[in-house]
């Protein structure tokens, strides 16, 4: 390559650069801007420049603008996940990624160099699903699990220990006659489609922006700070992989790598073939790529690996991937379809987005026929026009996107498509508020957004009132017979007698639903009233506080922002609803209705409030978990690590560096003996 080959030169440079932002926004953010395809697109593309105008790889990494490890740990080169505020932990065994391909006969060719390193026919190989979480090494010494590490840069990871010890499968300790004194056991922490739903639903019940799909949130919520905030997420584990193990030579095959794993009652893969040459693994992808739609995790690919771990030693590594394994991943499922129409969703805080309307198609395993279109800009963006060809691709993402106009099928000339200035539900004129991308409806009126905002209440994260859906919901609000919350407790039986389908049972079986909700706990009352910013978390975190609705309505600024985990934003929104006159209206009227508006659990004295305890070393009088449970009780809170902050240290048998610091910044550190006397004191 000379420098004078000016356009590939810049063009590599240019790819390179647009790879480092999205490595950067992917490891360590946790938040692409762009789909796992798109960035695959780009990193094959970077590679067949590279190979084109640098055959012979003599030029430096600098010369064409490939950047070394932002370490300077050449050892090995994989994106780096490391943030500031984690403690660092050296993997035994690197973390290496994986070579990638959406071609199969680059699964061919990766057979054929590994039977020529072994002159051999036929190479026993085991083929697992590539799971889409966030990679994890587990360090167990004598069964006991010790630490749990990000992948970090491939030599050291962070230390997440706190924040995925409430996952219910991980296993705490391993038992049995097999198990190794020193293991680091890899695997892949994920979150469930169900849990990803269940908490982008709460997002935007809250008017907030939603994840995109479960592995960033999944990601995001290992590296928060606060194991606290951690544990309100359900996140799941699965184990696939050997790093480093003593003895050595422990196991002699992936697949009784495997079969260990499920012996001591570990979460494995449930989809595991052990084949004996490449067609039959080429088969079991195959089968692979139909099964997978059911499973829990999300699965972008199939992993084919070498099953004797001897071989696999022998094939050796680069510096970022093994020569011994593949990971052949599944285009994620896209087609063309018609672009009906474009229709909007007013949500409870009038938020109005927009929704494609598609001739339905069959994707990934479900029919489709609505994708989200986000908002305006980015319909404008695309350019996207009813009576379009569209292309929609589901991919981890689950919610089907639209990627792109079809342009050469646009037919004569549809206008582009203009965003409407009115609510296409109350007609008022909308607006959009500085700094956001939604267009929103001003009217608190507006029918829309009452459905909305009584399907929320009645929904099962608030007051969970059954029979009352949003069919329901609906009818009432078209017969004017609910404009408001309070106007449910109003309800007579003989009104409800005149909606389509009730006929003396179901009316009877509503009142009775909307009676039993008088006495939900007071959070859900709290939630439900649709308070902007407040969550379960955070409506449980005020009832904890302040007892009672008229404490929590006469709280000012100071006293909300007082409460750790609330923020100026919801300390704001709070005061603002309680000075509505027509929240204090309703509240006054749910009060008359009888509606429990005071905490059930005033009797506990949270004498632990404002203390931070940090707990280190083992327990033997209850788990970790109980003893977290005991502390946040008492409204004390926990984290992970030592700093001057911290109040309290547990510290049990085994204690290390926690202790030493503890001790060199004066902090009183208590033994577990001690730590259940101050519990008794209450
Ligand atoms: S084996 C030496 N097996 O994919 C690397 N990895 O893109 C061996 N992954 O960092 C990894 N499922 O986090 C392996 N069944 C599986 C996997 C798997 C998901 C992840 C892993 C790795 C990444 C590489």
């Amino acid at each position: 390559m000379t420098k004078e080959d000016g356009e590939s030169f810049r063009k590599l440079k240019e790819l390179n650069e647009a790879i480092e932002v999205h490595d950067e926004k992917y490891y360590k953010h946790a938040h692409p801007t762009i789909s796992d395809q798109e960035y695959d697109r780009l990193k094959r593309e970077l590679d067949s420049l590279q190979a084109q105008i640098d055959p012979l790889g003599l030029f430096s990494s600098d010369e064409v603008g490939v950047t070394e490890s932002k370490q300077g740990e050449n050892l090995v080169q994989v994106g780096d996940d490391r943030l500031e505020g984690f403690s660092s932990h050296q993997h035994l065994a690197p973390m290496l990624s994986l070579e990638n391909t959406y071609d199969k006969e680059d699964f061919f060719e990766f057979d054929q160099r590994l039977r020529k390193i072994f002159n051999s026919n036929a190479l026993p190989y085991a083929v697992e699903p590539k799971i889409d979480g966030v990679a994890i090494s587990l360090t167990y010494q004598n069964g006991e699990l010790i630490t749990a590490t990000t992948r970090g840069n491939g030599n050291s990871g962070d230390i997440v220990t706190q924040n995925i010890l409430h996952i219910e499968n991980l296993p705490k300790k391993i038992s049995g006659s097999s198990v190794p004194e020193l293991v680091e056991i890899r695997g892949e922490v994920f979150m469930s489609h169900e849990e990803f739903h269940r908490i982008n639903e709460e997002r935007e019940a809250l008017g907030q922006s939603l994840y995109a799909n479960p592995r960033n949130l999944a990601a995001g919520t290992i590296k928060l700070l606060d194991p606290k905030s951690a544990r309100k997420r359900k996140l799941e584990i699965v184990l696939y992989g050997l790093g480093h193990c003593e003895p050595r030579g422990y196991f002699r095959e992936q697949s009784a790598f495997h079969d260990a794993l499920k012996k001591w009652n570990a979460p494995v893969v449930e989809f595991f073939k052990k084949v004996s040459n490449a067609d039959e693994a080429w088969q079991s992808i195959i089968l692979l790529d139909e099964a997978r739609h059911a499973y829990d995790y999300p699965t972008d690919g199939a992993v084919i690996k070498l099953d004797s771990l001897d071989m696999q030693a022998r094939a050796g590594t680069t510096s970022k991937a093994p020569r011994w394994a593949i990971a052949y991943k599944f285009e994620a499922e896209r087609q063309s379809t018609l672009l009906q129409d474009i229709i909007f969703q007013v949500g409870r805080t009038g938020t109005i987005t927009p929704v494609a309307c598609l001739q339905p198609i069959q994707l990934a395993g479900t029919i489709v026929s609505r994708a989200s279109l986000h908002n305006a800009d980015e319909i404008d963006r695309k350019d996207i026009r009813v009576g379009d060809h569209v292309v929609v691709e589901k991919a981890g993402e689950i919610i089907p996107q639209v990627l792109q106009v079809e342009l050469d099928k646009r037919q004569g000339s549809a206008p582009p498509f203009i965003f409407p200035l009115n609510c296409p539900c109350c007609q008022t004129e909308l607006i959009r508020i500085e700094g956001e991308a939604a267009w929103k409806c001003p009217s608190y009126e507006c029918t829309d957004q009452v459905k909305a905002r009584l399907a929320y209440f009645s929904s099962r994260g608030c007051m969970d009132i059954e029979n009352l859906g949003e069919s329901v919901i609906k009818q009432l609000i078209d017969k004017q017979l609910v404009v408001k919350i309070s106007d449910l407790y109003e309800l007579q039986e003989k009104q409800l007698l005149t909606l389509d389908g009730f006929a003396g049972k179901s009316a009877q079986n509503l009142v009775d639903a909307l009676l039993a909700s008088k006495a939900q706990d007071f959070w859900r009352l709290l939630c439900g009233l649709g308070i902007k910013h407040v969550g379960t978390a955070a409506a449980k975190d005020l009832v904890r506080h302040f007892k009672t609705l008229d404490n929590l309505a006469a709280a000012t600024l100071e006293d909300l922002i007082a409460i750790d985990g609330i923020g100026e934003t919801m300390a704001e929104s709070i005061t603002s609803f309680f000075r509505s006159e027509f929240n204090q209206s309703e509240i006054e009227k749910l009060k008359t209705h009888g509606l429990c508006v005071r905490s059930n659990e005033s009797t506990i004295d949270l004498f632990l409030r404002n203390k931070i305890f940090v707990l280190t070393g083992s327990l033997t009088r209850q788990t970790r978990d109980e003893a977290i449970e005991k502390i946040e009780t008492y409204g004390g809170k926990v984290s992970s690590s030592v700093s001057k902050k911290t109040t309290f240290l547990v510290a049990g048998p085994g204690a290390g560096s926690k202790l030493s610091k503890a001790e060199s910044l004066g902090i009183e550190i208590l033994s577990e003996d001690q730590f259940e006397s101050m519990l008794q004191h209450t």
